[in-house]
């Protein structure tokens, strides 16, 4: 026991939420009625996790982004947790400042438990991002938000199963850190939001009311190498972007609206702040970039397929089965390649456990300029391969997949072996 030992502890609970008037939904949360409470870390420390199960079935508990061992401290499907029971964990933390997430992952039943309620944000902290010119004053300029979708049937409550698509399950309602309609009192000029696409399939096209720029500093792995401006965003299923939004244009009473296409998300409402002129530097962090031996192998990912016969590279998940290896600290290419068609194919957000990775071209060309920090999960359009590199820094049996989660749940998902 040390100073740089912590104790945290997470249950998976049920309970009820007031998400539109009327009756209560019935809801799934870790330590909470409704997702959860954003988790901290700090790099350097190491956390002993206790994982509590009260639910009347298994999950389990996965962090997604976070740089661990797998399968078991990883959380994947190899480490359930069963009703009733708990299990603990510990793990160093050892990756630069970043917005994660946790979420549940059993298979084959991660939509549902998603669905339910089972995914919150987790933020590391480090040196390197406490001296960058950010906001950092959580819940006041530091705002994480968990953009969901859920369809309300009948007394207010969800319907898993009813909603079902192999394609993914969507609802008609943005569900935002698990509320319907939220407004934000904006107290400060300048507010930074870490924006998680926390859906089981939608893909959020975001942009202000007024076409209000914008910079995005942030990644799924952390900060980028330098501010990118933007008046649009697209997230795909879990991947994570943070921004800065300027409102010094703006007077008290004023209400900027955060949309994706039509539909409105969050609204903003400005109140008196104090004027903040910080402008952020044009580098900010560096990223590594360690060389590829031109001797391995190039690592190929083919995600084909829609609804109940998506596959990845021509198979469906088998538990039982390694499809590939890669040496622990060896810097390689993974070519993932989407099969669907041009004309309307889906977009397959590719996650893989067990670290990050940087972007290094789509089809041939530069990765956009939002692209250029640490990734864990990519938006691959169809007809396209991007290539990826990819260096695993701890041992084990890791997945990788779509995102969309029921493409994930109905077998698109392969395991490597970090060795
Ligand atoms: Cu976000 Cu395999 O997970
Ligand atoms: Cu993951
Ligand atoms: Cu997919």
């Amino acid at each position: 026991q040390t100073a740089t030992d912590v104790w945290y502890t997470v249950t998976a609970q049920a309970g009820e939420s007031q998400l539109l008037p009327g009756p209560k939904t019935k809801t799934w949360g870790y330590n909470a009625n409704l997702l959860g409470k954003t988790i901290v870390f700090k790099r350097g420390k190491h956390y002993h996790i206790t994982l509590k199960n009260e639910l009347p079935e298994l999950t389990t508990f996965h962090w997604h982004g976070l740089d661990v061992s797998g399968p078991y401290i990883d959380g994947g499907c190899h480490a359930p947790v069963y009703p009733g029971e708990a299990k603990e964990i510990e793990f160093t933390v050892d990756q630069p400042a970043a917005s994660l997430w946790l979420h549940a992952h059993p298979c084959p039943n991660t939509g549902y438990d998603v669905w339910q309620g089972l995914a919150t944000s987790v933020l590391v902290q480090d040196d390197v991002e406490a001296a960058l010119p950010f906001p950092r004053h959580y819940g006041v300029d530091d705002l994480p938000l968990v953009l969901q979708d859920r369809h309300f049937h009948e007394n207010n409550q969800w319907d898993y199963d009813a909603d079902y698509d192999p394609d993914g399950v969507q609802g008609p309602t943005a569900l935002i850190n698990g509320t319907v309609n939220p407004t934000f009192d904006v107290t400060t000029q300048r507010l930074r939001l870490r924006l998680l696409d926390g859906a089981n399939r939608r893909e959020w096209r975001l942009h202000f009311s007024d076409d209000l720029v914008f910079e995005q500093i942030g990644s799924d792995g952390g900060i980028l190498p330098e501010p990118v401006k933007m008046t649009k965003l697209m997230l795909t299923c879990a991947e994570r972007a943070e921004i800065i939004v300027d409102f010094g244009h703006y007077q008290p009473g004023d209400v900027v609206t955060l949309y994706s296409d039509d539909t409105p998300l969050v609204k903003f409402k400005i109140h008196a702040f104090t004027p903040d002129d910080t402008k952020l530097p044009d580098h900010l962090v560096d990223i590594d970039d360690p060389a590829v031996d031109p001797d391995a192998p190039i690592h190929k990912v083919v995600m084909s397929g829609m609804d109940e016969s998506v596959e990845l590279n021509g198979k469906k998940f088998g538990m039982q089965r390694i499809d590939d290896r890669q040496e622990l600290g060896k810097t390689e290419y993974w070519d993932i390649t989407n099969t669907n068609d041009m004309e309307g194919g889906m977009v397959h957000p590719y996650h893989t456990h067990g670290g990050q990775f940087t972007v290094v071209s789509r089809n041939g060309h530069a990765p956009y300029p939002n692209e250029h920090g640490y990734k864990d999960t990519i938006g691959v359009n169809p007809g396209e391969t991007v290539r990826i590199k990819m260096t695993f820094n701890h041992p084990g049996i890791f997945m990788y997949h779509c995102h969309i989660i029921e493409h994930e749940d109905g077998g698109m998902m392969a395991q490597l072996q970090v060795y």
